[in-house]
């Protein structure tokens, strides 16, 4: 295969060390530096060749990305609530022992629970549990019914009340607004039902294969612009088994260290090296890049190969990936990228195609395009694009595809359909509509928060915005008074982020109005002021924001 080669480049005789281009490759193949096939993709959606492409990057200069840090009063603030909750605990702790079964006859054994977790759990955590696992019972479009709950236990358990409140929904990642129960996408994937029943009940390699998985690779691989693609059931699998097929003990993985849970897993079953960066941070990522070259393997050895694994949009930050430059240090250094697309699929770029599209890069510089088909497609599961012989390699090595059952026809049918609208092949420009009602729902949705007063961080052409709370008490008391006023939003504390940085976070999607977002907004306004959300010191905008 093509994407990993052996330490010693067999076709040209280069030997571990050498000094090549002006750096030492350590052993690690230098592949191409410039990709024989420039193309990039044109206004009307189609590859085509561009030379100059490199020229046409958005380069830091358009760059608008913002993480506002707050006062140190709120860092102070915020730090103390939680050692206090932590405090109080342990007091609660200390005269009520709580009644909980001790591991008994293990000695020798990892023990079952982590002592820290099962604290955190019990007396933190719990008190803001109810804002957390909230049962729905309709489908999560623009809005979303949950069903009401009650505990009578402090946070024990719940009691459903019989009584459901319907929401404007901000939580769902519903970027082009295809999580629909109507429509073609519905209506196509109830055909397929018919036609090949509910599941494949078999793996892809027995007999789990169906013209729809066939039909949809070869379409994923043409709306990716690459030469092949596979998909897989399951989103968090693809990455989670995916990456021990590629990587072994012996490789290097330059990991960006707000990476998904699914990135985390896959390489730490793979035994490859991982090495951290700064969120992108692209000086960091070449600083530790380029002192792992000259260190090698712990055994002197060089490296079997240097994989640099990030994502385009990422879930907690609402960042976007600053491609160009590194694909730059992947070409300066003859390292290969593993780039997860699962937010950005669909929800970036003017043709819907991620950060390749967002950036005009060509998207063969990249060497493994993951993403997933649960938030832009409305639908499930994931797919792997790239070069023929990766793509041959995964078909017999993947576990996910040899061994996991195959993507259910319905699911698969959804993603087809979507798709398909998205490229403008149903023959209407519904597909460019939503894209562009994403884009602007966006900037307004940011612009105004700004206006507000709130921290968001990320990037202004990321739909996911999240809103800094900073106080863990406050992520529940904005979701529960949000929720009060019927908007439906995540909200995300310590472990999923620093303690510091507690976080509402809002996904925007092509299917809401503005009347929604205003809505929302003025809700957020009222609620800035009684729970002092307003932490923003930048200057404020203070004319109309367009929509
Ligand atoms: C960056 C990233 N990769 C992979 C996944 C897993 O995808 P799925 O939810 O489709 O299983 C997620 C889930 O949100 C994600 O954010």
């Amino acid at each position: 295969m093509t994407v990993i080669k052996s330490k010693n480049n067999k076709n040209t005789g280069e030997k571990v060390g050498e000094k090549i281009n002006g750096f030492h490759k350590n052993g690690f193949v230098n592949h191409k530096l410039v990709s024989v096939d420039e193309t990039c993709i044109d206004k009307n959606g189609s590859i085509e060749s561009n030379q100059d492409i490199n020229n046409q990057y958005k380069r830091d200069e358009n760059f608008k990305e913002s993480f506002e840090q707050p006062t140190l009063i709120t860092a102070c603030l915020t730090y103390l609530g939680f050692y206090l909750l932590m405090i109080i605990g342990y007091i609660n702790q200390l005269f009520f022992v709580p009644k909980v079964a001790t591991e008994k006859n293990r000695d020798d054994y990892v023990p079952l629970f982590a002592a820290f977790e099962s604290f955190y759990l019990r007396y933190v955590y719990r008190r803001v549990k109810d804002c957390w696992n909230r049962p729905i019972c309709s489908c999560p479009a623009d809005t979303v019914t949950l069903k009401d709950r009650v505990t009578k236990d402090y946070g024990w358990t719940f009691e459903f009340t019989g009584t459901e409140t319907k929401c404007l929904n901000l939580g769902s990642y519903n970027y082009l607004g295809f999580a629909q129960n109507k429509g073609p996408c519905a209506d196509d994937a109830i055909e397929s039902i018919h036609k090949y029943g509910i599941a494949t009940y078999s793996p892809r390699r027995e007999l789990g294969t169906n013209a729809l998985h066939t039909e949809l690779e070869k379409l994923t691989a043409e709306f990716l612009g690459v030469e092949d693609a596979i998909v897989f059931g399951m989103g968090f699998a693809t990455n989670a088994l995916n990456l021990p097929s590629l990587l072994s003990p012996g490789c290097l993985v330059i990991s960006d260290e707000k990476n998904h849970a699914s990135i985390i897993l896959g390489l730490r079953l793979s035994g490859a090296t991982i090495k951290v960066y700064k969120h992108n941070n692209t000086h960091h990522l070449e600083k530790v890049i380029q002192q792992a070259i000259v260190n090698g393997q712990p055994n002197g050895k060089p490296w079997k190969k240097i994989l640099i694994i990030l994502e385009g949009v990422f879930s907690m930050e609402g960042s976007i990936v600053k491609l160009p430059e590194i694909i730059e240090i992947k070409k300066k250094y003859g390292a290969f990228i593993y780039l997860d697309e699962a937010h950005s699929i669909g929800a970036t770029g003017n043709h819907g195609r991620g950060v390749c599209d967002f950036y005009g890069i060509n998207p063969k510089d990249v060497d493994i395009l993951m993403g997933t088909f649960t938030k832009s497609f409305g639908s499930a599961g994931g797919y792997i694009g790239g070069s023929k012989s990766l793509i041959s390699f995964l078909r017999a090595n993947s576990h996910a595809h040899c061994y996991a059952s195959s993507m259910a026809p319905a699911v698969t049918q959804q993603i087809l359909t979507s798709m398909k609208i998205i490229m403008g092949l149903d023959g209407t420009n519904e597909g460019k509509k939503r894209i562009d009602q994403l884009a602007r729902n966006t900037r307004y949705f940011r612009k105004r928060l700004a206006q507000i007063g709130v921290i968001t961080y990320g990037h202004e052409d990321s739909p996911v915005v999240p809103m800094l709370v900073y106080l863990f008490s406050k992520i529940g008391a904005v979701v529960r008074t949000l929720t009060k006023r019927q908007i439906a939003v995540v909200g995300a504390g310590f472990p999923a982020t620093p303690i510091m940085e507690g976080r509402i976070r809002f996904c925007l999607s092509a299917a809401h109005t503005k009347e929604q977002l205003d809505y929302a907004l003025q809700v957020i306004d009222e609620i800035g002021d009684s729970l002092g959300l307003k932490y923003s010191r930048k200057p404020r905008d203070l004319n109309q924001i367009e929509y």
